[in-house]
């Protein structure tokens, strides 16, 4: 079977560096907030171009904790995409906020023209929590703009665009404060969770470092609700010695993969949503769309190929049975996101997959005979 991820080939890449990193982190004693936490801050910072990183519990912890250094407050409206990981939404519910759903493009991400419309129109809508998706790039100009003229707070979910540019731009940098995931199957994976807020704003580097450790600006002074959601000191040593120096080479690899899907797969029935104009991806996820009716057939025919398929996402967010119980808005009629959930299915793009790998699931899609 080609796995859609393939941990034990990373494993024998990574071991040695990764069984360094272990014996590090033991020999220092020193398990949580030390220096293994602070140099994986300070050596993604540099890779990312931004001043300043707080590693956290995960993806999720990040966007939540980056919302409530905006401000973002019970019962706030937080525009979003229904197209992105669930996470996305948990993270403004968990708040006691009010996400609003815009409808995306033909892509299956949120179309910028759209929301910055729709924020003309609703004032009283003061976050905005885009998703850079796929590895693709929204337009972070765009963005930027939509800050400005809008007076919006903006959290970037950059869970899955680590290493992706809009225009020569990292994602992450629309100029207020974006959240990462290390969730093993991202792009930049730690074996476990954790998550980074990225910012440029010292004040907000400085809240987020109390948020994440109880609340706690000094030893055993609380002034914030605050969270337990620190980044191991373990899973940042594995990150900073085994996986950081490795990110630029499996970007390249993922993105070469993708050329190779979009140069190789032709199929009547197959289309290819590309990403945004401007964006340079960095190859997350490669979705493929087909007509929603013979989406099932494509799986099962996959899995009968020995090609393990996947979804992103079966069902838009705001059609998930918890968010019968909880208030949120759509904006419109969220169309395009409905199309493309049932019509998505993803090939296996990781940096182990072998060019002979990548011409099987090729071969496989164009022989693809729908009933
Ligand atoms: C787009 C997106 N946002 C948020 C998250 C949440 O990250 P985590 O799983 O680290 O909480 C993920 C990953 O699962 C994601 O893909």
């Amino acid at each position: 079977m080609i796995p859609a991820n393939d941990f034990q080939r990373q494993w024998q890449d990574i071991q040695e560096d990764a069984v360094a990193a272990f014996r590090a982190t033991g020999a220092s004693g020193w398990y949580i907030l030390g220096e293994e936490v602070r140099g994986f801050e300070s050596a993604l910072a540099s890779y990312w171009g931004i001043q300043h990183v707080i590693g956290v519990a995960s993806g999720l912890d990040a966007i939540e904790i980056a919302l409530r250094i905006l401000g973002c407050q019970s019962g706030d409206s937080v525009l979003t995409t229904p197209v992105s990981a669930f996470a996305t939404t948990l993270a403004i519910l968990k708040l006691g906020a009010v996400p609003v759903f815009v409808d995306t493009g033909d892509n299956g991400l949120l179309n910028l023209d759209r929301c910055r419309d729709l924020l003309w129109r609703r004032p009283d809508i003061r976050f905005f929590v885009p998703v850079h998706l796929f590895g693709h790039a929204l337009d972070v100009a765009a963005l930027r703009r939509i800050r400005e003229e809008r007076n919006v707070h903006i959290v970037e979910d950059c869970a899955q665009s680590i290493g992706a540019r809009s225009r020569g731009v990292a994602t992450g940098t629309a100029g207020q404060i974006a959240a990462v995931s290390f969730y093993p199957t991202k792009n930049l994976g730690a074996l476990g969770d954790g998550g980074a807020i990225l910012t440029e704003s010292p004040e907000w580097r400085d809240r987020a470092a109390v948020l994440r450790d109880y609340g706690q600006s000094g030893k055993y002074r609380h002034e914030l609700v605050g969270y337990n959601s620190r980044l191991d000191e373990l899973q940042a040593a594995v990150l900073r010695r085994a996986m950081l120096p490795r990110l630029n080479r499996w970007i390249d690899r993922r993105r070469a993969i993708a050329g190779k899907y979009l140069d190789g797969l032709h199929h009547s029935d197959v289309r290819l949503p590309g990403p945004p104009e401007g964006s340079e991806s960095s190859w997350h996820l490669f979705p493929i769309l087909l007509p929603a009716e013979r989406k099932p057939e494509l799986l099962e025919y996959l899995k009968a190929s020995g090609i393990m398929p996947g979804e992103h996402y079966p069902a838009i967010v705001p059609d998930q049975p918890i968010m019968a119980h909880v208030a949120f808005e759509f904006a419109d009629d969220c169309r395009n996101a409905r199309r493309f959930a049932s019509s998505e299915v993803s090939l296996p793009i990781h940096p182990y997959l072998t060019d002979e790998e990548v011409q099987r699931v090729i071969e496989a899609v164009n022989q693809w005979k729908p009933r």
